[in-house]
């Protein structure tokens, strides 16, 4: 991550662009979930989290939450949209904000280390990774294998535009980028695909494109530990 890349963000958030939250909780998380049979109790990492609802539900689910997040803006809405009074701390170079099942580390993802974190038995990603410009993604997985115990699973969503993979014979199946990825260190599973047509509000022909979104399942594989 560069830190222009950062200051893009903080000032997303100064000027209140954040299209990509979501009023409500994700459903594909609230039907998925499940799946993974976790323990109640068990502790979620978010990372790149905004201030997402999908927290929210995980929380009443039973989890512990930690997230991860740049811009406090974000941290600060979440707490207050959610009338929760948190308490916050200085933790090196994050401030911890903390109440209840919640935790907020604010500051960059690529600094954390794996005290910073702490337990972690499930990572929960929407709009974490695929925020992020194609060539640092690597690095956001080299740094996720870092920071997250081995036994953690990582729950994945992404947003696939089926159309241009359709051409190069793709569609439908695990990314080509989601296996170059993941695939050295981990397992795949792709738990569902949902195919719909949506218009990007971008496209100059306003045209409806179709979409996939994806749900996968990653667990470390026995020989990359
Ligand atoms: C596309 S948004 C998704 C937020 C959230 N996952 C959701 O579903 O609403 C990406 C978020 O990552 C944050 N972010 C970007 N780079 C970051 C970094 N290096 N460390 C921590 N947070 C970061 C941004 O401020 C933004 O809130």
């Amino acid at each position: 991550m560069t830190g222009r890349d950062n200051v893009l963000w903080l000032q997303c958030w100064r000027d209140r662009r954040t299209d990509f939250h979501q009023q409500t909780v994700n459903r594909l998380l609230t039907r998925f979930w499940p799946s993974l049979d976790l323990l109640p109790g068990s502790r979620v990492f978010v990372p790149l989290c905004g201030k997402s609802l999908d927290m929210v539900w995980l929380a009443g689910q039973g989890h512990d939450v930690i997230g991860v997040e740049l811009s406090p803006i974000a941290v600060r809405a979440f707490f207050r949209e959610n009338r929760l009074k948190p308490v916050r701390q200085q933790r090196g170079k994050f401030t911890l904000w903390r109440h209840g099942r919640f935790s907020i580390l604010c500051g960059d993802y690529f600094s954390l280390t794996r005290s910073d974190l702490g337990q972690v038995d499930t990572v929960y990603d929407r709009a974490a990774l695929t925020a992020l410009p194609e060539d640092i993604r690597r690095r956001y997985v080299v740094q996720l294998k870092l920071i997250v115990p081995e036994t953690a699973q990582v729950f994945l969503l992404t947003t696939e535009d089926a159309e241009e993979k359709e051409s190069s014979g793709q569609a439908f199946g695990v990314a080509e980028e989601i296996k170059t990825l993941y695939s050295e260190a981990y397992e795949i599973a792709l738990t569902h695909v949902e195919s719909v047509f949506e218009i990007d509000p971008e496209s100059p022909d306003h045209l409806p494109e179709r979409t996939e979104y994806k749900v996968y399942r990653l667990s470390t594989r026995a020989d990359s530990r």
